[in-house]
């Protein structure tokens, strides 16, 4: 499952935006305050949403008159995005489409709709279609070869307008697209890897997958190394390539029953427990954790991960969200490091560029300047820094 493409209408500084033809891996440059973190934050609106409601999830970010758009105060935010699902054996194009208003003061859903072809030809069909908390989900999805007037349609009134429909139907596998598509947000990753949380000593308690702040690390490493040793061995070797002097890292029970992530450094006999490495080697351990999963996110969305490393490492850790993204999560990542960039194909490349307060976006592989120097053997890096990347530069 693969989002394909985002459209935004009167969301904070996109008022009108639109990326398709989104690739598995896709990598955003911008300014700062360009709208990077607000564009993956869409994930995240929409994961609380469906968590709790829409009132909530746009309380948690300032309220209705926050979000949308300066000077589109009276105005809808639109939120539509588009993925790939396989649905009874054929991969087909789903779209979801939201629209929130405000109605005497009070955000509401004016539209929830998905819908996707059924056949080649045809216009997209409607499989789930809400309006202020009333409307109407096909209960025979799979059955493509009924007419309209066969499709049962089960009606539903929701509880309240500022619930998703997706949210209670998504819960039943024979709404095939809703379910997907809220099992994929739901399922949704942001790294927000906080060194000093990824620090000390750890309940013990099971954990495959590192947490967003990382502060289960000791933990998914020893399930790591518990249940698939040549993972963790793989982990090790680029942790000694990158590293110099780490020979060995484990995670170790302590006496009371907690766990502690411990690096051996070759030159001295006793292992250094997490609170005495450096910043960079948690944070290149944790990359590796996350990157080398043996059961990737669906979506994972990275800010900045050059921070705190050596610019040098950058390269092979851009290949690594490249080799994640092509095991089947799909991955977003934003990032001001030339050197990282450097190893990012032009097909993943994106650019934002905010004038007078609004974003647009821009696509490296669609610029004929940026494509024939990539040709000519340039790297997108260094074209960055020499401006090649028209406005990026404020
Ligand atoms: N309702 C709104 N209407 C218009 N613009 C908004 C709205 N809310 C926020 N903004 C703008 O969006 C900016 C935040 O952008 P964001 O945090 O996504 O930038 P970024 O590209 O991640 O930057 P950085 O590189 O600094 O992390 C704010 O600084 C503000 O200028
Ligand atoms: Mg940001």
């Amino acid at each position: 499952m693969k989002i394909v493409s985002i459209k935004l209408k009167n969301y904070r500084l996109f008022e009108s935006f639109e990326i398709t033809n989104i690739p598995a891996f896709c990598v955003v440059i911008g300014a700062n305050g360009t709208g990077k973190s607000t564009l993956f934050d869409i994930f995240g609106f929409l994961r609380d949403a469906l968590k709790n409601n829409i009132r909530q999830a746009l309380q948690v970010r300032g309220g209705y008159k926050e979000v949308v758009t300066r000077g589109k105060e009276g105005e809808d935010i639109e939120i539509e995005l588009q993925f790939r699902m396989t649905i009874v054996n054929k991969e087909r194009l789903v779209t979801y489409s939201l629209i929130i208003g405000e109605i005497n003061n009070r955000p509401v859903v004016k539209r929830e709709i998905l819908r996707y072809k059924r056949g080649e030809h045809g216009s997209p069909y409607h499989f789930l279609d809400f309006k202020l908390g009333k409307g109407y989900a096909i209960t025979n999805e799979e059955n493509f070869d009924k007419t309209d007037e066969e499709l049962e349609r089960e009606k539903q009134e929701l509880e309240s307008q500022d619930i998703l429909a997706i949210k209670g139907l998504g819960q039943f596998q024979r709404f095939k697209a809703a379910s997907g598509f809220r099992s994929l947000i739901e399922n949704w990753h942001v790294s927000d890897f906080h060194i000093s949380e990824a620090r000390g000593s750890k309940d013990a308690l099971y954990a495959e997958h590192l947490s967003p702040t990382g502060d289960n690390m000791a933990v998914v490493a020893q399930y790591i190394y518990q249940e698939h040793r040549d993972i963790f061995e793989k982990i090790l070797s680029k942790m000694k390539e990158r590293v110099p002097g780490v020979s060995h890292v484990e995670a170790k029970n302590t006496e009371d029953g907690r766990l502690i992530l411990r690096f051996q450094d070759q030159a001295f006999k006793d292992p250094f427990i997490d609170r005495y490495v450096s910043d960079g080697t948690m944070k290149m351990f944790a990359y590796l954790i996350l990157l080398f999963d043996p059961k990737p996110h669906p979506l994972l969305c990275v800010e900045e991960p050059e921070n705190q490393l050596y610019p040098s490492l950058l390269r092979e850790l851009a290949e690594e969200f490249a080799n994640y993204a092509d095991r089947g999560g799909q991955v977003f990542v934003s990032t001001h490091s030339p050197d990282f960039l450097n190893a990012v194909p032009l097909e993943s490349i994106f650019w934002l560029n905010k004038k007078q307060g609004i974003t647009q976006i821009s696509r490296a592989v669609n610029d004929e300047n940026l494509k024939a120097l990539i040709e000519a053997g340039d790297l997108p890096g260094f074209l960055w820094n020499q401006g090649w990347f028209e406005g990026v530069t404020p």
